[in-house]
């Protein structure tokens, strides 16, 4: 199979979908990979790299999109990318369609098969190619969190771990999973007081066996959301239900109960975000104020630490694309469960039930499309 690597092009990203390594193990399995010059530069991966690995090197984006079966890559296409797909092309990466409906029409309407990083599901429920991000994501919400709360950038002038003799600040983290936990960890490493609400009692129940003494649990509703964020210095938007559009908990009245200068880092935009003040932001502008909080919104945080973000994400997805590229696509979804539910578009239908519900449109069972 022809695969390819374009170079990301969303603004400051310097991930890359396939390092090196990866390259050197789809060759040796008789594929092509096609990486598009500079593609890995941002992570640390020249072009001499992936060439001594076996890879052809692209001269432009167009080469890579133009001649490749499976296009592999780290962010959604954005508007300058859409046409250069070919119908019938497969594309693995991160889409959050439910966010998007002109993102979700584009593809619709490209004939494109579209494998969702963020919906490839294992039958425990645990989305094995979302989890590395988060993980990125969770700790670095607090190392933004706790930058933004400085004075020059907009914030209370609070040092989040505290002093001796004075107090830590408090963070509240909506929602347990790998960003809340991730976040969790950090913060309670600071010594902040730390505060996690969650629905799901099983979560909670798992991490009161986990967590350090400074970490509270919390099951969530809006009563006790009201409660826990009234004096929050930094509040992180952690909640997720798989592949739907962000449930909206903070609505702009509740940011009069917040300090003035405390922080919202809404993880969960990508998702749409569950602030309702929130709007997506980017590295090179991440921050804006209503209310008086700062709000931080970045929709592609391990964006910002390419090193750590394109090895611990190309850890966990090369087994699919290997997989994908040794199986062909109808075989690699009739054999993987977890890939099957990664398919979100096939043939201009959208075979993901969360994002057709969010845009009022017709769904259709993946499985049909594999049989
Ligand atoms: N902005 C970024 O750069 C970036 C990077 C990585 C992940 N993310 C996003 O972060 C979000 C969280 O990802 P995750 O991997 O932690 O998901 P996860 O599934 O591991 O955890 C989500 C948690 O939210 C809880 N939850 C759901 N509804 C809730 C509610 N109403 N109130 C409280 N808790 C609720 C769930 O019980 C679950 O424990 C996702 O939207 C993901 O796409 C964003």
């Amino acid at each position: 199979m022809k695969i390819g690597i374009p170079k990301e092009i969303k603004t400051n990203e310097n991930r890359v979908s396939l390092v090196p390594a990866g390259t050197e193990a789809l060759v040796s399995a008789g594929h092509t990979v096609i990486v598009e010059a500079g593609a890995g530069v941002g992570s640390g991966f020249s072009d001499a790299l992936y060439q001594a690995a076996g890879a052809q090197i692209a001269k432009d984006a167009d080469a890579v999109w133009a001649s490749a079966d499976l296009i592999v890559k780290v962010k959604e296409p954005v508007e300058p990318e859409w046409k250069r797909i070919k119908p019938g092309q497969i594309i693995f990466t991160y889409f959050h369609f439910a966010a998007s409906e002109q993102l979700t029409r584009a593809h619709i309407a490209s004939g494109a098969t579209c494998i969702a990083y963020e919906t490839v599901e294992l039958p425990s429920g645990e989305l094995p190619l979302l989890t590395p991000m988060s993980e990125v994501a969770g700790r670095m919400a607090v190392q933004e969190g706790a930058k933004y709360l400085e004075k020059l950038y907009g914030g209370r002038g609070m040092l989040l771990s505290g002093v001796p003799g004075v107090p830590p600040g408090r963070v509240v983290i909506l929602g347990g999973g790998v960003v809340g936990t991730n976040a969790a960890k950090i913060a309670a490493g600071m010594g902040a007081a730390v505060v996690i609400l969650d629905v799901s009692l099983e979560r909670l129940r798992y991490l009161s066996d986990v967590m350090p003494a400074n970490v509270q649990l919390v099951f969530s509703d809006r009563h006790t959301l009201l409660k826990q964020i009234a004096g929050a210095d930094l509040l992180i938007g952690a909640v997720l239900v798989h592949g739907a559009v962000a449930p909206k908990l903070i609505h702009r009245e509740d940011l009069k109960v917040m300090h003035k200068g405390a922080v919202i880092v809404d993880v969960s935009i990508d998702q749409g975000g569950c602030v309702e003040t929130m709007h997506p932001t980017t590295h090179e502008n991440p921050t804006f104020i209503v209310e008086g909080i700062v709000h931080y919104g970045v929709a592609n945080m391990p964006g910002g630490v390419p090193i750590t973000s394109t090895l611990a994400l190309t850890n966990a997805t090369l087994p699919y694309v290997l997989q994908l590229a040794n199986n062909g696509f109808q075989q690699a979804l009739r054999k993987s469960p977890a890939l099957l539910k990664g398919l979100n578009i096939i043939n201009g239908k959208i075979t993901h039930r969360k994002v057709a519900e969010a845009f009022g449109l017709e769904y259709h069972a993946a499985g049909s499309f594999v049989d």
